[in-house]
């Protein structure tokens, strides 16, 4: 027997280990009772500390530093909580509605803080860019976005949709260095599209120049009239239960020789992941998408170029967001956040120091961010 096969018959037959989609019945449903137990440890842990457990946070990261390399890197399949982080579902963009109430119409007095909110770098909910030198958050965000003018060759000119554009701070800071670029943004968030109308009234600020369009709408019922030079969307296709039909969708807002530009937080193994407690706290219905496998989703898209960017930048994007948090706390902690505020400050502290300290094991190699080029399939 070659150890070729040898290996494809462990993948087969021994339950946890390795690539779930290999496996055979048994050893599937074997995998999936033990993710049963995976979900209830993980949830206890977690609602210990939500619900008043005293643990240091050194006590919290070695804990997450000591387990999380192992299961990435040997029972990657553990990560995978529900059935439906495996594949596609039905919905282009899930839990819409309720991710909007748990997450991102959260008082934007709170958010914007914690991700930082400057002159021309508008709050960004993203990774920052920090292995070419920068000094701090401001900094790594505008590096984050140069990057994507280089690699998506933005020319001066172009009619850009942003996906997903959150407060606006990549239009805003591309269209303070192009002077006819346009944009238009998409967003289901009422208080981030809040934010931006204002802008829009703000001399000062490059979403009043008139090349700025605002929608406030949901990717599942859009439409536009106008086809797009270039597409972007920088972490919203966690949200995204439906790759096929989202890029079915996006394509068809784009000119023939168009591009799109996705950028995603993703692993490098072969299954997605999710997690129980992001689940129910802060990302209903996220998934984190197979590095390797988005490509395989492209039917009317073909991928020209990829690259992953080392998790440790997102790893310090993290840690900047969590002093941030704990810095304006006392300011912001009676904002109202529809239950007890020192139980959501648990809630959220738990959440930076998890998802923080994910990035940053196996030195990020395994949980980083990906970005996809891609263009019209024909
Ligand atoms: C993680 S934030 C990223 C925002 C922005 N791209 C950035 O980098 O700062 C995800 C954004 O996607 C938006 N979003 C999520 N689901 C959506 C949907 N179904 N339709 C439109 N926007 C959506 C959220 O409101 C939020 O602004």
């Amino acid at each position: 027997m070659t150890s070729l096969s040898t290996g494809q018959d462990f993948q087969r037959y021994v339950p946890i280990v390795g690539d779930i989609s290999a496996k055979n019945p048994l050893a599937y449903r074997a995998t999936r009772g033990v993710v049963e137990v995976v979900n209830a440890v993980q949830m206890a842990v977690a609602e210990s500390y939500i619900n008043g457990l005293e643990v240091p946070d050194s006590v919290l990261r070695s804990l997450f530093n000591t387990c999380m390399p192992v299961i990435f890197k040997h029972f990657p399949s553990l990560l995978a909580p529900y059935e439906w982080v495996l594949g596609e579902t039905d919905h282009l963009a899930e839990g819409s509605k309720e991710l909007m109430k748990i997450q991102y119409d959260l008082p934007q007095g709170m958010l914007n803080r914690m991700i930082g909110d400057w002159k021309v770098i508008y709050p960004k909910y993203s990774m920052g860019l920090w292995e070419k030198g920068a000094v701090d958050l401001e900094q790594s965000q505008m590096h984050m976005i140069d990057d994507m003018i280089e690699k998506l060759e933005i020319q001066d000119g172009d009619n850009i949709l942003d996906f997903g554009c959150g407060w606006g701070c990549v239009p805003n800071y591309i269209l303070s260095k192009f002077p006819n670029v346009r944009f238009t943004g998409l967003n289901l968030s009422h208080e981030q599209c809040e934010y931006m109308r204002q802008k829009m009234q703000d001399p000062e600020s490059y979403l009043s120049s008139g090349r700025f369009t605002l929608v406030e709408g949901d990717l599942n019922e859009v439409q536009f009239e106008e086809k797009f030079d270039k597409i972007v969307s920088v972490g919203v296709f966690c949200h995204v239960g439906n790759l096929t039909n989202a890029f079915k969708k996006l394509a068809s807002f784009l000119k023939p020789e168009g591009k799109f530009f996705l950028h995603i937080i993703t692993v490098r193994t072969p299954n997605n992941i999710s997690s129980v407690f992001t689940h129910k706290y802060i990302f209903p219905h996220g998934r984190y998408w197979s590095f390797d496998t988005v490509p395989t989703f492209n039917k009317d898209f073909k991928t020209i170029d990829r690259w992953y960017l080392n998790g440790t930048n997102y790893h310090q994007t993290f840690e900047a967001w969590l002093k941030n948090f704990d810095d304006s706390y006392d300011e912001v902690k009676n904002l109202g956040y529809g239950i007890d505020p020192a139980k959501f400050r648990r809630i959220w502290r738990f959440y930076l120091i998890w998802l923080g300290s994910n990035f940053a094991c196996c030195d990020g190699e395994i949980n980083g961010n990906g970005q996809f080029l891609m263009v019209h399939n024909n």
